[in-house]
C-alpha cells in the first residue's frame, strides 16, 4: 500500500470526476482495510498540486455569469443537483488535499481515519449526484459551474488551522444549513431519488462539520490557544464576508460548533 499522502496526490491528479471518486473510494477502502487489520499505515509526504486536475466540462463561470434558474421547474431542479454534484466533487479534492498539504504536520492517526472517511463520502455523494442528473436526463458538466470554489484551499494553503476553520467550520457547517431547504424543493416535486440523495448527504455532513471542530480544538490545545478566539481570527483573516444566517443551530451543535462561533462573524469588522 502507498503512503496516504500519495494517495491523496493521486485522487487530486485525476481530472475525470466518475474515474476521481472510483479512485477515492477505492483507495479510502485500501486504507479502512489496513486500519481494520490494526495496522498503523505510512502517512508520507506529497507534493500536491496547487489545484486539483478537473473534467474540461463544466465550465466554469464567475457566480454572477451562472444563469439563475428557478426551483419550480424541472430545468431548476436540475441546475441546483448540478451545483450540489460541483461542490461534492470540489469537497472530495478538499478532502484529500488537507492530508496531502499538510502531512508534515504529526497528528493522530484518528485524524486520518476521519479525513479519509469523509473523503470517501464526498466520493459518494458526487455520484449521488450524478446519479440523479442521469436520471433526470441530464449529466455532470451539462451546466456551467461557479469557478472559485478552490479559492478557500489555495488561502490556506499554508495554514492549517485556517484550513480547518474555513472549509469544514464555515463552508460544510453552511452545508447544514441550506440543505433542509433542498430537500423541501425536490419533496414538492416528487423527485423521490433526489429527496434520498440529499437525505444520505445531509445526515453524513454533519460529522464532517464535527471532525472539523474535533481537530480544531485538538490543535488549539496543542498550541495552548482559545479556539474561539483563533476561530474568529482565522475566519475573519480567510473567509471573504460575513456569515449569513439563518443557521440551522440544532445541528450545528450536533457537529460542536456553538453559537458564539458564528453569530459574532454575521458581522463584517
Ligand atoms: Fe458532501
Ligand atoms: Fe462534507
Amino acid at each position: 500500500m502507498i503512503p496516504l499522502a500519495q494517495m491523496a496526490d493521486a485522487v487530486l491528479r485525476t481530472a475525470d470526476g466518475r474515474e476521481k471518486t472510483a479512485l477515492s473510494r477505492r483507495l479510502a477502502a485500501e486504507w479502512q482495510a489496513a486500519r481494520d487489520r490494526g495496522d498503523t499505515p505510512e502517512i508520507g509526504m506529497a507534493t500536491p498540486p496547487l489545484h486539483p486536475a478537473r473534467p474540461a466540462a463544466p465550465e466554469l463561470l464567475s457566480p454572477r455569469d451562472v444563469p439563475r434558474r428557478r426551483p419550480g421547474t424541472p430545468e431548476g431542479r436540475i441546475a441546483l443537483l448540478h451545483a450540489v454534484a460541483h461542490i461534492e466533487l470540489n469537497a472530495v479534492d478538499l478532502h484529500w488535499d488537507i492530508i496531502a498539504r499538510f502531512a508534515q504536520v504529526p497528528m493522530p492517526m484518528g485524524f486520518y481515519n476521519d479525513w479519509v472517511k469523509a473523503a470517501d463520502e464526498e466520493s459518494k455523494h458526487f455520484n449521488l449526484m450524478c446519479d440523479c442528473l442521469e436520471e433526470m436526463g441530464s449529466h455532470y458538466g451539462a451546466l456551467p459551474a461557479h469557478a472559485g470554489m478552490w479559492r478557500a484551499a489555495e488561502d490556506t494553503v499554508d495554514d492549517f488551522m485556517g484550513r480547518l476553520a474555513v472549509v469544514p467550520m464555515v463552508l460544510e457547517a453552511r452545508g447544514l444549513d441550506v440543505t433542509p431547504g433542498m430537500i423541501e424543493v425536490f419533496r414538492k416535486a416528487k423527485a423521490t431519488s433526489a429527496v434520498a440523495a440529499l437525505e444520505t448527504i445531509y445526515a453524513e455532513e454533519v460529522a464532517h462539520v464535527a471532525y472539523g471542530s474535533k481537530w480544531f480544538h485538538f490543535l488549539c490545545g496543542r498550541h495552548e490557544e482559545d479556539p474561539k478566539e483563533r476561530f474568529h481570527t482565522l475566519v475573519r483573516t480567510y473567509f471573504h464576508g460575513a456569515l449569513k444566517p439563518p443557521f440551522n443551530e440544532e445541528k450545528r451543535a450536533e457537529a460542536g460548533i456553538p453559537p458564539d462561533f458564528y453569530w459574532p462573524l454575521t458581522e463584517t469588522l
